[in-house]
């Protein structure tokens, strides 16, 4: 895999399947990827931010687990209820293979993801929010599933933000009463090593309905 491109390369993906076939391919080498040559921090960050606002005792549900990253740094933190889904097979067998999910299943965001309402007190969604990723379409039914009460943590790429419909999303969920916003970062370098130029922000919405 060519390591210069393999960002560009996914957000490339002209929709789910060849994403999730393109995450299906880095899946075995995208942590030493993502470390070496990009520095990740959103899966750090986001736990970083879960302490703030859900105790370790409380149900999380990993949004686009991918292979666990997340799940490790929440776990690190003292959480122990955590499940997770993603579109990629690939990425939810090096997830699977950390065994600190309780339950892990494909989900596609942006179509009905399979979990009954108000089922978790907090989701978390690291890097997933982004070009060629899941749509801002995908917010609803994260909500759906979050309880009253509870939290969503996420990044979203800032320059997704307006352009891919993420602040209309924002927007309407907050007019309706879905949400509230708590905290929302300046744009910072999530990937510094590799994409310098390229911003996130970190979200935390509190769930109403
Ligand atoms: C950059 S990775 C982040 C993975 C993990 N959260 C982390 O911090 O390492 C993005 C993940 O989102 C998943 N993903 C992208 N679009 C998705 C969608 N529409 N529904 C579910 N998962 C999606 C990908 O398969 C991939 O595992």
């Amino acid at each position: 895999m060519e390591h210069e491109s393999v960002v560009q390369w996914v957000y490339a993906s002209k929709d789910n399947e060849e994403l999730a076939n393109r995450y299906n391919q880095w899946s075995k080498s995208y942590d030493n990827d993502l470390a070496r040559d990009f520095d990740w921090k959103g899966h750090i960050l986001c736990a970083d931010t879960l302490t703030q606002y859900v105790m370790q005792n409380e149900t999380i549900i990993d949004v686009g687990c991918g292979t666990g990253l997340c799940g490790t740094e929440m776990v690190n933190r003292g959480y122990s209820s955590i499940d997770g889904f993603d579109l990629s097979e690939g990425m939810l067998n090096e997830a699977r293979s950390l065994n600190i999910y309780n339950d892990l299943r494909k989900g596609i965001l942006g179509e009905t993801l399979e979990y009954d309402s108000n089922s978790y007190d907090a989701a978390v969604a690291a890097g997933v929010f982004s070009q060629g990723h899941a749509p801002a379409s995908g917010w609803d039914e994260v909500v759906r599933i979050i309880k009253p009460n509870g939290h969503f943590i996420l990044t979203i790429r800032a320059d997704s933000y307006e352009l891919l419909g993420f602040k209309e999303k924002h927007q309407e969920l907050i007019d309706s009463k879905k949400i509230e916003l708590l905290e929302s970062s300046p744009p910072m370098q999530l990937l510094p090593k590799g994409e310098p130029d390229v911003h996130h922000i970190i979200r935390v919405y509190k769930v109403l309905k």
